[in-house]
């Protein structure tokens, strides 16, 4: 079998993408000719180091920051050929993003976050028994009523994933998704995040310095210094 090269027909692809932030003697080089091929339906982890470009690399992917060279194409879409209205729909129908800062909304409530999402997207969302479910697995079920200032940072970090997966997008981009959950609580996130790629075709990107999601995952990648390379074996023995 043939591995096949051409972007189309991966779920993310990035050629050769470079991100330069500042200039001069303050110019960093977070992201470096990074390529890669993300294909349908797999659990894919970037692991690397504080600083090391995990953060720039995800928000390009996701359209959120322009690179400073390179190309990113989505189900096999360049990226850089949509409007920014284009780029906004793409975005809401299929992206579903878990921020580092995880930016719940400070004054709602857990049920009220999913509202504010069902106001922008009011439809193919999960549905309330599914939503649920989600939250019921999460084991944040018991804080619907409940301030994200009134929830520890793990239980912020399990909302914020439900909410990403609420809208059943098919790739989700998520950053250290679990840095602040427990081994149990890791386990328990990444077993559904796998289930979710194998059994619904989702595309699902974690970058983390976290390495106990490493051994569920399709895909590894180190990240080290901006520079991308593909490390899957370390994990499966
Ligand atoms: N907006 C910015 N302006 C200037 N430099 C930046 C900016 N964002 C990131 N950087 C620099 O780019 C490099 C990569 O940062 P990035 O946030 O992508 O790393 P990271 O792997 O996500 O780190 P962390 O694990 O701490 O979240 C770092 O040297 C960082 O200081
Ligand atoms: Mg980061």
């Amino acid at each position: 079998m043939t591995t096949p090269t051409n972007p189309e027909h991966y779920a993310l692809a990035m050629r050769d993408v470079t991100k330069t932030y500042g200039s001069g003697n303050a110019q960093v080089m977070a992201l470096r000719h990074a390529t890669l091929n993300i294909p349908h339906g797999h659990l894919v982890l970037i692991l690397g180091p504080s600083g090391s470009g995990k953060s720039t690399f995800l928000t390009i992917a996701g359209g959120l920051q322009t690179p400073t060279s390179g190309k990113i194409t989505i189900d096999g879409q360049d990226i850089s050929t949509l409007s920014k209205h284009e780029l906004d729909q793409l975005r809401l129908a299929h992206i579903g993003f878990v921020l580092q800062a995880h930016d719940l909304v400070p004054y709602l409530t857990v049920e009220e976050q999913f509202k504010l999402v069902d106001s922008v997207k009011p439809k193919g969302n999960l549905s309330k028994t599914q939503l649920n479910a989600l939250l019921q697995e999460l084991g944040v079920d018991q804080l619907k009523h409940t301030l994200p200032s009134n929830m520890s940072g793990g239980q912020q970090q399990r909302v914020a994933l439900a909410r990403a997966l609420y809208t059943k997008p098919s790739l989700i981009l998520a950053d250290e998704p679990t840095s602040a959950l427990d081994s149990s609580a890791v386990h328990t996130v990444g077993t559904l995040l796998q289930n979710i790629a194998h059994t619904q075709h989702t595309t699902i990107v974690v970058v983390t310095h976290d390495t106990r999601l490493a051994s569920l995952a399709d895909d590894v990648y180190h990240m080290q210094d901006g520079v991308l390379s593909y490390s899957l074996g370390q994990y499966h023995q």
